[in-house]
């Protein structure tokens, strides 16, 4: 499979990374650990060298079955996980990015992890009631002392990004990215171009809406994020799903699927580094493994916007 640089990190990222927030368990409706590690498996076998992960997902059962699934494969990829979301006992999730709190999290997850180094961590969410100064020392400081391999952040925006920079080396951003989230295009991806940053574009498959497997009476079970995501909501699911149609239309001609040419479409864009893409069984991650071979012209851009024209304005 083909890698691309993480920003100047000098590590190569196979260019589909596997998203580990379904198998957490907590978020996506049932999952079975059995299942979560044959799919891991499955995409270490299928050339995947990047697996992204966070302690909130699961509560710490993301990471742990991570490290089981890769037990002593673990040198042969990338561990991508997170800090700045912890929890209380009553497992109240907040931000908290301080000096501390970051060194407390990243040995937890070292033990979750069942290693002594993570290759990308990534602050998950900008905390705005700590100095950037802080929560960017401590990064900074883990990667001197050779715990952390590559510095990265999520959902930063670039005038965190720029407070970010005057005190810390930045390697990686993992914002959203799709066909029907396009906002990191005005500003936050040519910033990333600039600066060399890389890009770990999460939810490149809508979660899942891109697949082409919804119908408009798909329904999401008890505890799934998406029964209240907007992508699946009334009307705009309804025209969300004409999308798709046109999609599958689109791709059916380079004889691929909507859900290929959706990961596709995300790792055409100029400074995309990977699309993280989540699975919860081995069967999906075999089924999207060909679309980091899909490659679009300059024909399918133009019949991809011409789609959201036709969809989104009519
Ligand atoms: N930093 C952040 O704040 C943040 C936020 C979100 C995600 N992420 C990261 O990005 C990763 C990917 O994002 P995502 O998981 O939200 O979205 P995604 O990759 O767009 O969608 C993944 C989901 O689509 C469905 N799917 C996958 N392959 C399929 C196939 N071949 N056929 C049918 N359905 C398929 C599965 O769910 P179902 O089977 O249940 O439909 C799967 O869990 C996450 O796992 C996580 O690592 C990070």
């Amino acid at each position: 499979m083909e890698k691309r640089q993480l920003g100047q990190s000098g590590l190569e990222a196979s260019v589909l990374g596997f998203g580990s927030w379904a198998i957490g368990g907590d978020a996506w409706g049932p999952v079975q650990d059995q299942e979560s590690i044959e799919a891991i498996q499955a995409a270490l076998d299928g050339g995947i060298n990047l697996f992204d992960t966070a302690p909130v997902y699961g509560k710490g059962h993301s990471e742990a079955l991570l490290a089981k699934a890769l037990g002593s494969r673990r040198k042969e990829v990338l561990i991508a996980t997170k800090c700045g979301l912890v929890w209380d006992e009553a497992g109240t999730v907040s931000r908290n990015s301080t000096y501390d709190s970051i060194m407390r999290e990243v040995d937890l997850s070292l033990k979750r992890l069942q290693t002594d180094y993570i290759d990308v961590y990534q602050i998950h969410w900008p905390d705005l009631e700590t100095d950037m100064e802080q929560s960017a020392k401590a990064m900074n400081d883990l990667y001197q002392a050779g715990k952390i391999r590559a510095i990265g952040v999520s959902n930063f925006d670039v005038s965190h990004m720029e407070a970010f920079r005057k005190i810390s080396p930045l390697h990686t951003l993992q914002p959203p990215y799709h066909l029907l989230r396009r906002d990191i295009e005005e500003t936050i991806l040519p910033y990333c171009v600039d600066s060399q940053v890389g890009v770990l574009a999460y939810g490149p498959l809508g979660h899942g809406l891109f697949s082409g497997k919804m119908t408009p009476g798909t329904t999401f079970p008890e505890g799934d994020f998406r029964a209240k995501n907007a992508l699946f909501q009334g009307d705009a699911f309804l025209r969300n799903l004409q999308f798709v149609q046109e999609l599958k239309a689109i791709a059916a001609e380079k004889d691929t699927t909507p859900g290929h040419l959706a990961i596709a479409w995300v790792l055409a864009q100029p400074g995309l580094s990977v699309a993280l893409v989540g699975a919860k069984t081995a069967e999906q991650v075999r089924g999207n493994l060909r679309a980091a071979d899909v490659k679009l012209t300059s024909a399918d851009h133009k019949r991809i916007e011409a789609a959201l024209q036709v969809v989104y304005t009519a």
